[in-house]
């Protein structure tokens, strides 16, 4: 409960491995540069944010963004984009066409863009349109996942390299995307696994079937109640993600409801074992 600014932002940890929700912001304006110290802090702590109540433009979230890195235009095109930067999540047609990504069905566990060399940091989801029910979204974290395995286990997963894939082939860099399976945060230092069923496709140098028994034992240990947590939305919320530690997870809901999310995203980061 600390500030420079008089306004009090309060960090209230969710109770689970990750997540906390970020009291006394308005994200509508600026912040000082000690509130954007504080939020940073929480970030690498908590490595999910939700900020309630946010009535914010597309500007103010590119603003917001931008207090972490460079926001930047997503390397999918979408039509009728009037702030480059944000990115439509949402299942909606207009005209038959949709005006945003993703659909309405389940999105699997993935890390933002890890089919790139240089993949996602940080994202950010703003609720414009919720459905009534489904459309929750889970995160994973990936520190407390490697911390709660043996240490043999750990050294022998150091070792592996995965290569991961989008399946949109032309989505895909010309050369194969290859990351450690675990990865370490360049700003904490800490371990994290940096494998997921959405976007990773294989572990790199190791049989068919051993690749398959690898991943589909680190998926199972991953997706356990203690590591993952729900965030059920609401519109208004604003939520900030740190890809590098965590993975995510789309639930599926109903295609005759409306959900409609911006984001914003900064990647281009160099990932490192
Ligand atoms: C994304 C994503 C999940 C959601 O935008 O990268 O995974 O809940 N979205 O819309
Ligand atoms: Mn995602």
């Amino acid at each position: 409960m600390t500030t420079t600014t008089g306004a009090e932002l309060r960090v209230l940890p969710s109770g689970g491995a990750l997540g906390a929700e970020i009291r006394g912001l308005d994200l509508g304006r600026e912040l000082a540069p000690e509130q954007v110290k504080q939020v940073r802090a929480a970030l690498l702590a908590h490595c999910v944010l939700v900020f309630r109540d946010q009535r914010i433009s597309d500007e103010d979230q590119v603003r917001f963004t931008s207090y972490f890195g460079r926001p930047v235009e997503h390397v999918r095109k979408q039509r009728e984009r009037r702030v480059k930067e944000i990115f439509i999540i949402s299942n909606v047609k207009e005209n038959g066409e949709p005006i945003g990504a993703l659909g309405s069905e389940l999105i699997d566990f993935h890390s933002d863009l890890s089919y790139l060399p240089r993949p996602g940091t940080i994202s950010l989801l703003y609720a414009v349109e919720i459905p009534p029910a489904g459309g929750d979204t889970q995160w994973c974290d990936g520190r407390a996942a490697f911390d709660a395995l043996p240490p043999e286990r750990q050294a022998e997963l150091r070792k592996l390299r995965a290569v991961h894939r989008h399946h949109v082939d032309e989505q895909n860099p010309p050369e194969p995307t290859i990351h450690p399976v675990v990865r370490r945060h360049p700003e904490t230092g800490r371990p994290s696994l940096y494998v997921s069923p959405h976007l990773t496709h294989h572990i790199h140098g190791v049989s068919e079937e051993e690749s398959r028994a690898i991943l589909a034992g680190l998926y199972a240990h991953m997706d356990q109640p203690q590591f993952v947590w729900t965030h059920r939305w609401r519109v208004g919320d604003l939520v900030m993600w740190d890809n590098r530690p965590t993975s995510h997870r789309r639930l599926p809901f109903p295609d005759d409801q409306r959900r409609i999310m911006n984001r914003t995203q900064i990647f281009g980061e160099e990932v490192v074992e």
